[in-house]
């Protein structure tokens, strides 16, 4: 979502709108603003785009005043509609809250503030806020306190941004999760997402902390934690150009989309663990029946969605016993395939709007499957047409190339296998809580993984000159060694394969020529070691035929550092979870080889980033 808030001597309407135009680039669904006028407020949101909004304001044009808020959403709980969209009003209409992110214990929040007698009027977590902050403000008078009262109460992650008629020349803004950067002018002020929305007002800028309360007026911002305590606070010049601005510094929308992966993943899990360690998928509607009498599943999905089915297989079938087809879009309805009632499709999209995937789950439909769908973008199609949905939260994805949404559609599959276990009694408490716990480590792990990635960069720009490169893997890192050839495919235009290591004695290894790179992922020694063993034999057999070996390995795994010319370490995880932690370094190796041979990273040639025709 992009926020933006302004108080100074302009039209708040002007600057808040034009912001939100310069975070166009986060995807939207919905919009709304908020100004402070003539001693009320006046709000208005649209869902769609930007544009639906503005002629909003044309038809019914807001009283103008000098303080003001905006937001437009990426929405992840309730769907894109008007009533949805952001700001929430509390009942007096005297607060206007604009919202980022999860208030896990809104639920309860909710049902006190019912008893209180408050009459909430949509399904959002955000319409609490405005009533807790109207509440807080009432005894206490401020603002500024009362946020920080309503923010102690929160659970989750959140970014908050409100304005109250009684005090008109304040905006204020809490930040837990998302960023909320101030921008600091000369008798004017701003808070946003990202500095994008006003590096045409103000190159000064502070980056609020996490839980950090800020006070906003035309003279500056005031800091404070939740407890009022004064925060340290550091301006900084921001000298990037716009198109920087957008890309929060990284060169392409692929680079900054690699490294908000422990972020998404993170974001994934986020409100879907109990307090008691037990998944609550609630939200995605499935019911418990459909997942009890399902005795087969069934994987639709295209491009790199596909890739994270074929993952999710081992995942699935390991944990719940119950048989696991992975099916590409495209070919599955025209082969006639077996479907009845108990058949699960699962399919899987980022976009929601690929007409491949679409199809496949109008047929399974027609049919009489169920169709659950895995998708990163709110009230697209594919979630509206399936019988339940369960969304990813890796925020917009921008970079044709998929990044983080490929790591948290797997996060997404996984949460999904686990409540089959756990709905059917083939996975128990115990288990379960042992799983989430190692996922809930996968954050971190892909962080680390992100800060040693510079040899990684240094190899991909040695082989910038190459025609061919070779992927292998086996078990989960197979799908891995395919993901990874095919960003190799999209973005460097390279010949690139991968194959299943076992394989590679039928076929392959007549391809291998002396120095052609070969990337081996390989899998953990203490959880496979079989199959560890044979990869290795496989490395030296590659490489006694010239193969130049780039391996993937965990760490401490010594028994392949004989045969690797580059070693790429990553952290142990379990098996099943490797996936999660080895594609980063795939990923970056194709980044930096486009780079290097002079392609544009976010949209290579050929491609689009959502493919609506069949
Ligand atoms: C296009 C993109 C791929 C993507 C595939 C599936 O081909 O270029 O990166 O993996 O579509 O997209 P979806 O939105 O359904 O996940």
């Amino acid at each position: 979502c992009g926020i933006v808030g302004y108080v100074g001597a302009q039209s708040a309407l002007d600057v808040v709108i034009a912001g939100l135009k310069r975070l166009e680039y986060r995807g939207y669904d919905s919009a709304g603003v908020a100004v402070l006028a003539d001693g009320g407020l006046a709000a208005a949101k649209k869902a769609g785009k930007l544009l639906n909004l503005e002629k909003e304001l044309t038809d019914r044009p807001l009283p103008s005043g000098s303080t003001g808020i905006g937001h437009t959403r990426w929405a992840t709980h309730g769907g894109p509609t008007d009533a949805n969209a952001h700001p929430h009003l509390d009942n007096a209409g005297r607060v206007a809250v604009v919202h980022n992110g999860i208030i896990e214990n809104f639920a309860a929040l909710r049902a006190e503030l019912a008893e209180r007698g408050h009459d909430l009027a949509s399904e959002t977590d955000t319409e609490v806020v405005a009533h807790l902050l109207a509440e807080e403000f009432s005894s206490c008078g401020e603002l500024p306190e009362a946020m920080r009262l309503v923010c102690r109460r929160l659970h989750g992650a959140f970014t908050l941004v409100a304005v109250h008629a009684d005090e008109p020349d304040v905006v204020v803004g809490a930040r837990r999760n998302s960023p909320l950067v101030v921008g600091v002018g000369d008798g004017e002020a701003f808070l946003a997402s990202d500095v994008a929305a006003f590096i045409a007002h103000t190159r000064s800028a502070i980056e609020l902390g996490q839980d950090q309360v800020v006070e906003l007026r035309r003279d500056g911002a005031t800091v404070t934690d939740f407890d009022g305590a004064p925060a340290d606070v550091r301006t900084y010049h921001v000298d990037w150009d716009l198109s920087a601005a957008e890309k929060g510094g990284y060169d392409y929308f692929m680079l900054k989309e690699i490294a908000e992966q422990p972020k998404a993943v993170a974001d994934t899990l986020l409100g879907r663990i109990d307090d008691h360690g037990s998944l609550t998928l609630d939200e995605a509607r499935i019911p418990a029946a459909v997942l009890r009498e399902a005795h087969k599943v069934v994987i639709v999905a295209c491009g790199t969605a596909f890739h994270a089915g074929l993952i999710a297989k081992y995942a699935i079938e390991h944990w719940t016993r119950i048989p696991c087809e992975v099916e590409l879009a495209s070919e599955f309805r025209y082969r006639d395939p077996i479907l009845d009632q108990r058949t699960l499709v699962v399919a899987v999209s980022q976009s929601g709007e690929t007409m491949d995937t679409l199809m496949a789950l109008r047929h399974a439909r027609e049919q009489g499957a169920k169709v659950l769908a895995i998708c990163n973008t709110n009230g697209s199609t594919i979630p509206r047409e399936s019988d339940a949905v369960l969304y990813t939260h890796a925020g917009p994805e921008v970079a044709v190339a998929s990044t983080k949404a490929f790591l948290t559609q797997l996060v997404a599959c996984y949460l999904v296998a686990l409540y089959l276990g756990q709905v059917r009694g083939t996975k128990w408490g115990d288990e379960i809580r042992a799983v989430i716990r190692d996922l809930s480590q996968i954050a971190t792990q892909v962080e680390q993984v992100l800060r040693t990635m510079e040899p990684v960069r240094e190899l991909a720009r040695s082989l910038a000159r190459k025609n061919t490169v070779l992927f292998l893997g086996r078990h989960v890192g197979y799908p891995v060694a395919l993901e990874g050839a095919l960003k190799l495919k999209e973005l460097a235009y390279m010949h690139a394969e991968g194959f299943a290591a076992g394989e590679l004695k039928h076929g392959p290894i007549a391809l291998i020529e002396n120095d052609m790179p070969v990337v081996v992922v390989v899998p953990s020694p203490r959880s496979r070691s079989v199959l560890h063993d044979k990869i290795v034999s496989n490395i030296q057999e590659i490489r006694a035929r010239g193969a130049r070996t780039i391996v993937i390995a965990e760490e401490g795994d010594t028994a392949v550092e004989a045969y690797a010319d580059h070693l790429i370490r990553i952290p142990q995880t379990p098996a099943l979870l490797q996936p999660m932690v080895a594609t980063v370094p795939l990923q970056v190796f194709a980044c930096e080889l486009a780079t290097a041979r002079g392609n544009e990273v976010d949209q290579p040639r050929n491609l689009a980033k959502s493919v609506t025709v069949e």
